[in-house]
């Protein structure tokens, strides 16, 4: 029997509750941002860094395949990759998702294709040290969007507190980007390339 997605996050949603090393997945109001620019950009092409237990990919993947999409996402840690596949799989999703076990620092350079969205949620230390990557692989028109960004204000870990502060202010003081942070969830910050 098939099962709707809205059983299977929620289904998915427990695992992240239940597995200690699980982080946490995206708010519904972040699913809902994503769900809502994927539509206002017709997106057919999305890149995700940080797949977990599959939450947001799932949702991703199911937005996406509404226009003849696809999502690529990139998960290092061997056990949370295997669990999200079984997932995704679960969601009726697997035509259109590719999945990479790897680190994506290393994995992205050999991506051949251009993406239109890029949902980056995974360390956010790496933020920083991934922009230039991840904008390699950006449509001229595509947008990135960087989840948690306004953990800056809330989060116990200076390394992470700073992290954060980092990367929103490499994204705002850049010429060619032109960035925006959104209070969605615990903070979405968009950076699009200026033409
Ligand atoms: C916050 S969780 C992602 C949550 C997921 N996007 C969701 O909303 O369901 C961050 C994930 O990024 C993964 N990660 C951390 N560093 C990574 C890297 N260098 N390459 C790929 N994945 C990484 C972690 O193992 C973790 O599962």
């Amino acid at each position: 029997m098939l099962i709707s997605i809205k059983d299977i996050l929620q289904e998915v949603s427990m695992q992240y509750d239940l597995l200690s090393y699980a982080l946490p997945h995206i708010e519904e109001e972040t699913a809902d941002f994503l769900t809502n620019i994927i539509a206002a950009k017709k997106a057919q092409n999305i890149l995700e860094i940080g797949t977990c237990l599959g939450y947001s990919t799932i949702v991703l993947a199911n937005s996406v395949r509404e226009y003849g999409g696809r999502v690529v996402t990139i998960e290092i840690n061997d056990d949370l990759f295997w669990r999200a596949k079984k997932n995704i799989e679960k969601a009726g999703l697997k035509d259109y998702v590719d999945m990479i076990c790897a680190d994506a620092s290393e994995a992205i350079p050999f991506l051949k294709t251009k993406y239109d969205i890029i949902f980056q949620d995974g360390q956010k230390g790496m933020y920083v040290t991934m922009l230039d990557n991840l904008l390699d692989k950006l449509r001229s028109d595509g947008v990135i969007i960087a989840d948690d960004t306004l953990l800056d204000l809330t989060n116990p870990y200076k390394s992470i507190r700073k992290a954060i502060r980092d990367y929103n202010s490499l994204v705002f003081s850049r010429n060619d980007l032109i960035s925006t942070i959104l209070p969605i969830g615990d903070g979405l910050t968009l950076s699009a390339k200026k033409f």
